[in-house]
């Protein structure tokens, strides 16, 4: 049991001591009754013991609310780190060290702390680590395919920027490799954007073939449309604006009530003469459009393909990409996979 703080007990025993004497020289010098003075000592007693008790409730509730608040910011940064019952319990006995003075333990729980913040340190600064590298070698891996499209089609312009939004180079080095290998006479992309013009200039660079791309925005129809005449390539590319419909379209009544079979994709009139498609691109519409944004593309364009077709389904690390692709194969068969490690994954189908 520690004794209370001196600062405490001190004033009243002070006090105390000094009312003692004042009635002792009071009832020595007769100025007070024995009787009198017994009284006055118990009313003075009192009103210490009253003023006592209330410096160690002021005393301890400051104490309380300051406990409150370590506690409360104690809570808030062991949240983030988790291990907060840990945390809580190395508190505690640190608060019970510092209430025993016991300094040779309390300096062991500092280091041993201190050890386990730089470990925590050292793990953040392995992950961040690993992840800046594993990001460098990504971002190489995109400059040298980017690298190898440029020496194959060697552009006599600058080039639409790719990655982000549009399609990563390494994607397209496939689609390319497909073009330098199998010379498709139609290719289809659903998607247009800087994608359709590093593919005309992959068409143009072989000597044959076209690419048909299908856009569902018509402000990007335009915007992909101009980017393709400026680059000289409108004879081998068509941005064909393409809105998007309820898929698959009702055929009676009854089709048409059930909603929830239908979702949007390109206008069908749009697609209608594209048959014996060599070479299909799907990479649209965006997966805001419909939870399965790309998946009419199977049903309605893996029929239209020919014999010799390659399909490439771009953004497989998505979900609903790995069901498109799944569910294409499930409804066709006829069809194997490929999958490709790129930057946003890659399936690709061929007949087997
Ligand atoms: C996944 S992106 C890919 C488009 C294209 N295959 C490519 O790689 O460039 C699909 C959609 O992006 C939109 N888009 C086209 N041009 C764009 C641009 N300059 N900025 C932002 N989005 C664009 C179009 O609506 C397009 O259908």
């Amino acid at each position: 049991m520690r004794m209370p703080s001196p600062r405490l007990w001190i004033p009243p025993a002070a006090a105390g001591a000094a009312g003692v004497a004042v009635l002792a020289v009071l009832t020595a010098t007769g100025a007070v009754e024995w009787v009198a003075a017994v009284q006055l000592l118990v009313l003075w007693g009192l009103a210490l013991a009253v003023g006592l008790l209330l410096l160690v409730v002021r005393r301890v509730s400051r104490n309380v609310d300051r406990l409150g608040r370590r506690l409360e910011h104690y809570h808030k940064s062991a949240a983030s780190e988790g291990g907060i019952a840990q945390r809580l319990e190395s508190m505690n006995r640190m608060l019970r060290l510092v209430r025993d003075n016991d300094v040779p333990s309390l300096h062991a729980d500092a280091r041993k702390l201190g050890a386990r913040l730089v470990e925590e340190q050292r793990g953040r600064f392995d992950r961040l680590t690993a992840h800046v590298t594993d990001q460098g070698r990504r971002d190489y891996q995109q400059q040298v395919a980017e690298r190898e499209l440029r020496d194959f089609v060697d552009p006599d312009r600058f080039m639409p920027a790719l990655r982000g939004w549009a399609a990563s180079p390494d994607v397209l080095c496939l689609l390319v490799e497909k073009i330098r290998e199998r010379r498709p006479g139609l290719v289809v992309e659903c998607g247009s954007g800087a994608s359709s013009v590093w593919l005309g200039h992959a068409l143009r660079r072989v000597g044959e073939g076209r690419l048909v791309a299908l856009e569902h925005d018509e402000r990007y129809a335009e915007l992909s449309r101009d980017l393709v005449a400026a680059h000289g390539l409108a004879d081998l590319v068509e941005v064909r604006y393409a809105p998007l419909r309820p898929w698959p379209p009702a055929r009676d009544d009854a089709q048409a009530a059930d909603e929830r079979e239908r979702q949007p994709w390109y206008d069908l009139d749009a697609i209608a003469d594209l048959t014996g498609i060599d070479l299909l691109f799907v990479d649209g519409p965006p997966g805001g459009t419909a939870p399965l944004a790309r998946y009419p593309a199977g049903p309605v364009l893996l029929p239209r393909c020919s014999p010799r077709a390659v399909v490439l389904l771009d953004d497989t690390i998505r979900k609903a990409e790995q069901e498109t692709s799944d569910r294409w194969l499930a409804d066709h068969p006829e069809f194997e996979r490929v999958t490709v490690a790129t930057e946003k994954g890659t399936h690709i189908l061929t007949r087997k």
